[in-house]
């Protein structure tokens, strides 16, 4: 428990800037997300069906709710297809949980409402936390996520890295103050094998995905929201007109 609240711990400072880390707060990237931003919400969606509906479900989802976010008919049957045969069905996957048990040593889960459980800034720092060690099944590990059974699917993308520690040390030699005695232990991911994209592309291919996950968790947050805005405005307009009757009633009497 200890080791897992220490590790958990370290992972955060770690993500806490890319390279040197020094702060000691536990912090998640906050995740730049925005899910008015529909194009953002389509790259996602394709990110999502051609990365990870392999292997995860999103069953609260039907594939024709993406018209929502501003995709026709076509664009889905012909790009966003692969699990599903039909428009109107659900978005699931055709490994068994069974299978995928074997495989994995866990099944992966259905990630639906995943964006609700865990939240946006988890998963934003949890696709950017991948990182080599061999000590793991899949080869990979997560910052995030410790010993995690996902591979890191996205690797060709972001690069292969690996975690080092580098210590820290005043050049002076004096006590910066920090309790550490001018020495600091630093976790750090290094890029061994870079990928195909640059970390800003990688981070911008992240939140999309993150903004979809957060907004199939919720579909119909864009129209509640802005039903709640109208209807916040209409409220004004009739305590106004309350107002202003009562002023009316009340006008002779004294
Ligand atoms: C090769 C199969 C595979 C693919 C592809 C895959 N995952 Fe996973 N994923 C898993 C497995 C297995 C787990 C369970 C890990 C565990 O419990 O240790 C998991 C766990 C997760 C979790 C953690 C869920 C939780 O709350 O515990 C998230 C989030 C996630 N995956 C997101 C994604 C996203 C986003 C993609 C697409 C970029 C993706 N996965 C692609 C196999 C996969």
């Amino acid at each position: 428990m200890m080791k897992k609240l220490l590790g958990t711990l370290i992972a955060a400072l770690a993500l806490s800037s890319q390279f040197a880390i020094a702060t000691e707060s536990l912090k998640l990237d906050p995740a730049p997300i925005d899910t008015h931003d529909v194009a953002s919400l389509q790259a996602g969606a394709r990110a999502f069906v051609n990365y990870c509906l392999n292997c995860h479900s999103a069953s609260l989802m039907r594939h024709s709710r993406l018209q929502d976010i501003g995709l026709t008919e076509e664009q889905i049957k012909d790009n966003l297809l692969f699990s599903a045969g039909k428009v109107g069905e659900m978005m699931n996957v055709a490994m068994s949980k069974k299978d995928a048990k074997e495989w994995f040593g866990a099944a992966p889960p259905d990630l639906s409402v995943v964006a609700r459980a865990r939240g946006a800034d988890w998963l934003y720092t949890y696709l950017r936390g991948f990182y080599r060690d061999p000590s793991t099944t899949t080869g990979w590990n997560n910052l995030a996520f410790d010993r995690v059974a996902m591979p890191h699917v996205l690797w060709t993308l972001q690069g292969e890295r690996v975690r080092t520690e580098v210590i820290l040390k005043d050049p002076s030699g004096k006590d910066l103050g920090d309790g550490h005695g001018g020495v600091r232990k630093v976790l750090k991911l290094e890029m061994v094998t870079p990928g195909s994209m640059s970390t800003l592309e990688y981070d911008v291919l992240v939140r999309d995905l993150v903004n979809f996950l957060v907004w199939v968790a919720e579909p119909n947050q864009i129209l509640r929201k802005q039903v709640g805005f109208w209807v916040l405005i209409v409220l004004g307009i009739l305590i106004l007109l309350t107002w202003l009757l009562k002023k009316e009633y009340w006008k002779d009497v004294h």
